[in-house]
């Protein structure tokens, strides 16, 4: 038996082409869901849109600080897993629910597969290096989305262990966008900046929410934000939530599901985010992308000025930042950056499981 923990909504879409990929190759599996992420649009609605079967527990444990997330998760793992006893667990990306993973997994012996090993922002007060460098020293097999990732777990000695495979996302991208034919805007359709903002380093400060909502203001297009309920929630209780809402060139949607999401992103002339995922995604989709935190995040998209990190506190940056933006327009697919593999990435992880006689 196979067990996939996951619990976040990135978790979902990485899981779905492993998990097909796995069946194909007749593995048994199930999966557990921490319970982080819990409201339908960031929970079930990508378990029905990308066909993956329901969970057979729901631990409960989102809706706390990092450490009752971790903890609780941790309390419910333990109990599946020393009850189930799968004989591999994979674990994606790099949350709380990763994190709680890992640590179980490794206390009970079973062996750890990490999907999206090896990047690296090297800056420890970022929540998600600490969950990613611990998740990725407890693994057995690493999975690398980039040769950047794998360069950064040779330096930790972590070489051995650790295999390019391409982004996983990129399959759930292709699949999504080959099967809804929305990859490329249409003549009709408007062009939009589209905004994603959920990070805790933005979103736990009321200047910083306020030279966000500035941002987007000085932007001017019209801006599109499928608005995280955790920044909902800090809005509220920063009194901006009005502000916000009365920003003109500003709409508010609901978080979406994945298909909506690749609709949005054949739309966008610009992606405005502080996500990991969305700013990875957006050389998928041939929109450029203003990256909202001050870390080093894809450094190849980096280097080539595709990903522009913008202060939103510091004038010069923001300056320079309108100005990447006004200069943005949509690449067609040929002039998109290619560091993420083929869009088979799953194909590969089963390839090594066999290979390490691990399935
Ligand atoms: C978590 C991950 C982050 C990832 C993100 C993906 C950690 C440390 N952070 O951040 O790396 O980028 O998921 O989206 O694990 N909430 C709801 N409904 C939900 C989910 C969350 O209302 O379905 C609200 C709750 O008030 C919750 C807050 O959002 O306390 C934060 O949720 P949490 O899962 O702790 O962190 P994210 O910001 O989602
Ligand atoms: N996403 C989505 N609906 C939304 C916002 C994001 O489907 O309303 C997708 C997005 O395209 C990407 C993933 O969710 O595939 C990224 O998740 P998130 O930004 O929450 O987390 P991160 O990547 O920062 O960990």
């Amino acid at each position: 038996m196979i067990t996939h923990i996951v619990g976040n909504r990135p978790q979902f879409i990485k899981l779905a082409p492993l998990y097909h990929a796995l069946e194909e190759a007749g593995c048994q599996q199930n999966i557990i869901h921490s319970g982080q992420h819990y409201d339908e649009n960031m929970s079930d609605i990508f378990f029905e849109e990308l066909g993956i079967p329901a969970p057979y527990v729901n631990l409960e444990a989102g809706g706390g600080s990092h450490a009752q997330v971790t903890a609780k998760a941790m309390v419910g793992l333990e109990e599946e897993l020393l009850d189930k006893k799968p004989e591999l667990v994979i674990l994606y990306g790099d949350t709380n629910t990763t994190l709680a993973g890992a640590v179980t997994a490794s206390k009970l012996c079973i062996p750890i597969v990490h999907v999206e090993a090896g990047p690296r922002t090297h800056v420890r007060t970022n929540p998600e290096e600490c969950n990613r460098i611990v998740t990725d020293h407890l693994s057995d097999v690493l999975f690398c989305p980039d040769a950047v990732s794998l360069e950064n777990l040779k330096r930790e000695g972590l070489g051995e262990q650790a295999c390019v495979t391409g982004d996983i996302m990129y399959d759930t991208y292709l699949s999504i966008a080959g099967r809804t034919g929305q990859a490329e805007i249409s003549g009709e359709q408007e062009e939009i900046v589209l905004m994603t903002w959920h990070r805790q380093e933005n979103t736990s400060n009321k200047e910083r929410m306020a030279a966000i909502l500035d941002l987007v203001e000085r932007l001017g297009d019209k801006v599109v934000c499928p608005l995280h309920p955790r920044t909902r929630k800090c809005l509220s209780q920063f009194g901006l939530l009005e502000r916000a809402e009365s920003i003109s060139n500003l709409e508010i949607i609901n978080p979406v599901g994945y298909v909506e999401m690749v609709r949005l992103m054949s739309r966008a002339r610009l992606i405005l985010t502080d996500s990991g995922g969305v700013s990875k995604e957006s050389s998928f989709a041939g929109a450029k992308c203003l990256f909202m935190l001050n870390l080093d995040i894809w450094e190849d998209l980096m280097r080539d000025d595709w990903l522009h990190r913008v202060n939103p506190e510091d004038a010069k940056s923001v300056e320079s930042a309108l100005a990447f933006a006004k200069k943005a327009v949509r690449a067609a697919p040929e002039e998109r950056p290619r560091y993420y593999g083929d869009g088979c990435a799953a194909k590969k992880m089963v390839q090594v499981l066999k290979e390490k006689g691990l399935i």
